[in-house]
């Protein structure tokens, strides 16, 4: 007992030090955000400088981003240049991100910021959270977002008629049919969005638009390597894209200032024609109030060249991918075809309440959109603070890359994916769309045209197939199933023979 004692008193210092070690490292611990313990995803190495830029291939990304996640997982990082990427490969990966409000910013770079904050696909924070809030709100109230409220409305302005009067003065030859198409879809977002109309596809006005459209999405792709390393702007070739960009968008924007201010003088508080109408009305209010608000007539403009786009590119690709695969695939246009039949006859043409009788015209749609990747990579979005996904650490600003071709081609959730097959989407005779499959995106940011596309695709579809076969032509070369990347991706251009249908067969 007297031994111990004083060895008691001997060790006392040391254990007042090792309890005041072990305090300070609880609190230092507790401290740090959990998340800044948690390891980076995995991913492969890149070199100096360029990081994995020289290995993500010329084209077609998509492929190479999804044979690195069979090496590394559903959630891996790459580097281009100094720009943490974080690929997502996996629906509820993608799901579980996108829900959460620190995952919705989108990137700052040298293309952004030629927006200069503006619109709704590019912008972020509490601008793109009110302007977003309000497109939702004008597009269902014009019939755009929903089956159930104002389609009536929104029918006849999906005007299919005039795209198939070009088609017959076709007169069975081949043909293109992009240019008939970008003609009938942009008049559905051109009526939508400002009560415009082209008259025809030699509409010199629309012409001009679609050009500067279709040439600021190849540019697009051409000068993308300036997010990553902004001093190519001053390289040739990158810097003439670059340049090219920014003037044709001044160009799209001065066309949609005359639009808004032609609207302006015609405006009637109590007959809203469009998005233009309601939104100098909500500006007006807002104004009248001395509310704060993000309404100003820029954001208009650039919003009007965001759907505008986004309506014009994505849909007239999808449309042109499902006459391909129609083509390519006979027995799923005969089947359309018994449908059209069955439902509608020949004395009407098809209407938005039929495609409730319609599965498969329906689950063609989806077969489509999973098949030919219109949208192979998504939107990228951008973290807003550290943060974690999956027990890994991401960084603030760290890109964040929904890899949706990875998830449209896994063999282990289709079966033979290649394949074009409707079927698929069909269990019981009815439309089955299963969870894991989200070309629209999913979350905060999720797309706000998705009901409008299906709307359109459908009447342009049942539409065609009511009146035409769609044969492939007596060429030397016969259309592939074959895709080139831009903004979209669209089918690599074909022609194609729309005979009239003998019902007699
Ligand atoms: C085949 C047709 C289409 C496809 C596959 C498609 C797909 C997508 C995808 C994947 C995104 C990215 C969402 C994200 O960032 O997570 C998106 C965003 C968007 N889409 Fe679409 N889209 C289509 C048609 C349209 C149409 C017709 C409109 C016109 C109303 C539209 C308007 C938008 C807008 C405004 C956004 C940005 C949403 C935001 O950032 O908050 N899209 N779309």
């Amino acid at each position: 007992m007297h031994t111990l004692v004083p060895t008691l008193v001997a060790t006392l210092p040391t254990v007042r030090l090792c309890l005041i070690f072990i305090i300070v490292f609880l609190i230092v611990r507790l401290s740090i955000k959990r998340s800044h313990l948690l390891p980076l995803p995995p991913g492969p190495f890149g070199v100096p400088v360029l990081g994995f830029l020289p290995f993500l291939g010329q084209n077609y990304f998509h492929i190479t981003l999804t044979d690195l996640s069979k090496r590394f997982g559903p959630i891996y990082q790459i580097f281009l240049g100094n720009k943490r990427i974080v690929v997502i490969n996996d629906t509820n990966i993608i799901r579980e991100a996108f829900r959460l409000q620190v995952f919705s910013g989108r990137p700052d770079t040298e293309l952004t910021k030629i927006l200069q904050g503006y619109g709704i696909i590019n912008s972020d924070g509490a601008l793109w959270k009110e302007q977003r809030a309000f497109l939702h709100t004008v597009l269902r109230k014009l019939g755009a977002k929903s089956f159930l409220q104002g389609r009536n409305c929104l029918e006849h302005k999906i005007r299919v008629q005039d795209f198939l009067s070009d088609l017959k003065a076709c007169d069975s030859r081949p043909c293109r049919i992009r240019p008939l198409l970008a003609c009938a879809v942009s008049n559905v977002v051109g009526s939508l969005l400002m009560s415009m109309t082209f008259k025809s596809s030699e509409d010199k006005t629309f012409l001009h638009l679609l050009g500067l459209m279709e040439e600021g999405f190849r540019l697009f792709s051409l000068a993308m390597p300036v997010n990553f390393f902004p001093f190519l702007r001053f390289v040739p070739g990158v810097n003439y894209a670059y340049q090219k960009i920014i003037q044709n968008r001044t160009e799209t924007s001065s066309y949609f200032k005359k639009i808004v201010d032609e609207h302006r003088q015609t405006l009637d508080r109590d007959q809203i024609r469009d998005f233009v109408d309601a939104y100098l009305v909500q500006q007006e209010k807002y104004k009248k109030a001395g509310q704060h608000s993000y309404f100003s007539e820029e954001q208009l403009i650039q919003v009007m060249n965001d759907i505008f786009s986004a309506g014009l590119e994505n849909v007239t690709s999808t449309i042109e991918w499902a006459v391909l695969f129609l083509m390519l695939n006979p027995k799923v246009q005969k089947q359309i075809q018994s449908e059209v039949d069955e439902v509608v006859g020949s004395k009407r043409m098809p209407q938005l309440d039929d495609m409730s009788s319609m599965p498969y015209t329906e689950a063609t749609f989806w077969e489509v959109l999973r098949r030919s990747n219109v949208i192979a990579l998504g939107n990228t979005h951008s973290t807003l603070e550290d943060s974690e996904l999956c027990g890994h650490r991401i960084p603030a600003g760290t890109h964040i890359l929904p890899n949706l071709y990875a998830i449209n081609m896994d063999p282990k959730l289709w079966i033979d994916p290649e394949k074009f097959e409707p079927q698929r989407f069909l269990r019981n005779g009815k439309v089955f769309k299963p969870d894991h499959f989200i070309p629209f995106s999913v979350g905060r940011r999720m797309c706000l045209g998705d009901v409008l596309t299906k709307m359109e695709v459908f009447l342009f579809l049942s539409s065609l197939l009511q009146e035409f076969d769609l044969c492939v032509p007596d060429i030397e070369d016969p259309p592939k199933a074959q895709g080139i990347v831009a903004a979209s991706m669209a089918p690599k251009p074909y022609q194609v023979c729309a005979v009239p249908r003998n019902r007699n067969n």
